[in-house]
């Protein structure tokens, strides 16, 4: 393990791919995190341009509350949702300043004026929750343009629908359903696991012109939509698949609530054949989608996305755990070159200490040697220095200037010759350098690689100089030039005459001389 460290950077312990991974799973929490927060629930209905999508939505809310049909062709998401108070109004992402509409016509022409929206701005429709149940519990509609009018698909997704509850796929009875639409809901459920999806047959009146077929339509539409949910997007099982999906006709229902809202029977006006059956069928549809979104549909979508971010955080102990291992690895790897180094430094110290012990005695017996050399070769000078002197030439005149002139001059021939004497006999550069070459032989062992490489050449330059400051340890001399007679008289006497003559010839008792020949 050791070893595969060793070229590894030490500073990071977690590769890129875990710090990739990590990143996506916060990602993903804190989507669900929004979700989980969120009070309302929401409803997103898609499908094909014309298939009625606003149609089904008004008929839901049993008014017209959005614009539909030919000229009124959705143009941007329309989310509607409820408000308090009697008035209802608009607002868009460009601007929050409320719009009010009172009328179906006002709000298509809010829309269709406004030139800063396009299919992929989002418009807030405030509908007075007084005139509409289904908003009184925080519900959320998302009207979209038809899928098959954008190629932005993935961006809208992203923007308006990863955090729907629901999602209602309006079709058209009268065609299957098309490659944009099963495009659709396969990149939603890329995006979230299992999202929840109903599946509406709208314009089922139409198939009333054909009674004899419609059986065998019904058959055709439920099957292939039950294969696409169970087993194409795997959504829901192949039991619960027939639950998710309606044939309806929300024109005739929301005209029908409508006549019904303003006191004419249901079926006033010329309602095609089979109309109770298909206003059954939307009836158990909104059954169906108030359950889901109802207490138990939270707690379904709770748990969810509970179990959902609960896998996340199991990724994310996984890579978590990975790291701690590596990191516990990395720390042992650490310990156990820190006591490797240890054990180095330890080495390294005691043979330090033992080369500086050595390096000292070697530097005292250098010393020693050459004392007693220069020691010799001065005392032989010292022998020699009457020679030198009488070597000397130089005009003596015995005034004081001169005299000391003489003396200084006198003095550096004397050292020079006995510096010049010593250099020659005493050189010791070779053993300097002996010295030296051995000292970095004994310490490059010790040192790293790159550090011996460093170590330079020992110096050459080394030489002895010698100072023997004559002129200071002359500078007391006082020179005695004046001619002196080392006889006195009776010295003289005494040497000529003898000791007995003498003392008698000088006490003056005897003025004989004996003058011995
Ligand atoms: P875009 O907003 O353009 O994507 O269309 P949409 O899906 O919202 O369709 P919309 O609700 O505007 O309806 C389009 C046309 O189909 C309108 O003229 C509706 O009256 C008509 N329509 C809607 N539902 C039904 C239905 O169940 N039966 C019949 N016969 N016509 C319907
Ligand atoms: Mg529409």
């Amino acid at each position: 393990m050791s070893e595969a460290w060793r070229g590894a950077d030490l500073g990071q312990v977690a590769v890129e791919e875990q710090s990739l991974e990590m990143q996506s799973c916060a990602t993903k929490l804190s989507t669900i995190r929004e979700v989980l927060l969120r009070r309302h629930m929401k409803v997103a209905f898609f499908g094909r341009t014309s298939n009625g999508k606003s149609t089904v939505i008004n008929a839901m809310l049993r008014d017209r509350v959005l614009p539909s049909g030919i000229g009124h062709t959705t143009n941007c998401f329309l989310r509607v949702e409820g408000t308090d108070g009697d008035e209802a109004y608009l607002t868009t992402e460009t601007s929050n300043e409320r719009r009010n509409v009172t009328t179906v016509n006002q709000l298509a022409h809010a829309l269709h004026m406004d030139p800063t929206l396009d299919s992929g701005s989002l418009v807030k429709v405030f509908w007075p929750k007084s005139r509409c149940a289904l908003l009184r519990d925080d519900l959320v509609l998302m009207d979209s343009p038809g899928t098959d009018v954008t190629l932005e698909l993935d961006s809208w997704i992203d923007k308006f629908c990863l955090d729907a509850d629901v999602f209602v796929l309006v079709g058209n009875a009268e065609s299957t359903l098309m490659n944009t639409e099963k495009l659709f809901f396969h990149k939603v459920s890329e995006r979230i696991s299992k999202p929840n999806i109903f599946i509406l047959h709208n314009r089922w009146d139409a198939s009333v012109s054909e009674p004899e077929y419609i059986e065998e339509v019904r058959k055709q539409h439920l099957d292939r939509c039950v294969s696409f949910l169970a087993e194409e997007l795997k959504v829901v099982g192949l039991d619960e698949a027939p639950g998710r999906i309606f044939f309806v006709s929300a024109k005739e229902v929301l005209s029908s609530r409508m006549q019904r809202a303003q006191g004419m029977p249901e079926t006033g006006g010329a309602l095609a054949e089979g109309f109770q059956e298909r206003l059954r069928e939307f009836q158990t549809f909104e059954r169906t989608f108030e359950e889901f979104i109802s207490q138990s549909a939270v707690k379904t979508k709770f748990e969810q996305h509970t179990v959902r971010a609960w896998q996340i955080t199991e990724a994310i102990k996984a890579v978590m755990d990975a790291i701690n291992i590596a990191s516990a690895d990395r720390k042992i790897f650490c310990l156990e070159e820190r006591e490797d180094q240890r054990d180095r430094l330890d080495f390294v110290r005691g043979q330090i200490n033992r080369l500086t012990d050595n390096v000292k005695e070697r530097i005292r017996t250098l010393t020693d040697d050459v004392t007693a050399k220069v020691a010799a070769a001065l005392s032989d000078q010292i022998r020699s220095l009457p020679v030198l002197v009488d070597e000397f030439r130089a005009d003596f005149n015995p005034t004081q200037e001169t005299l000391e002139l003489y003396k200084t001059k006198l003095l550096q021939h004397v050292e020079e010759r006995m510096v010049g004497c010593l250099s020659h006999r005493c050189s010791v550069s070779v053993l300097i350098r002996d010295a030296q070459r051995h000292m970095i032989d004994s310490v490059r062992p010790l040192l790293s690689l790159s550090t011996q490489e460093q170590l330079s050449a020992p110096s050459t330059s080394f030489e002895l100089t010698y100072d023997l400051g004559l002129a200071a340890l002359c500078a007391d001399f006082r020179e005695n030039i004046e001619f002196q007679f080392s006889l006195g008289w009776t010295a003289l006497v005494t040497r000529f005459i003898g000791a007995t003559n003498a003392k008698r010839a000088l006490s003056g008792s005897d003025r004989r001389l004996q003058v011995f020949p």
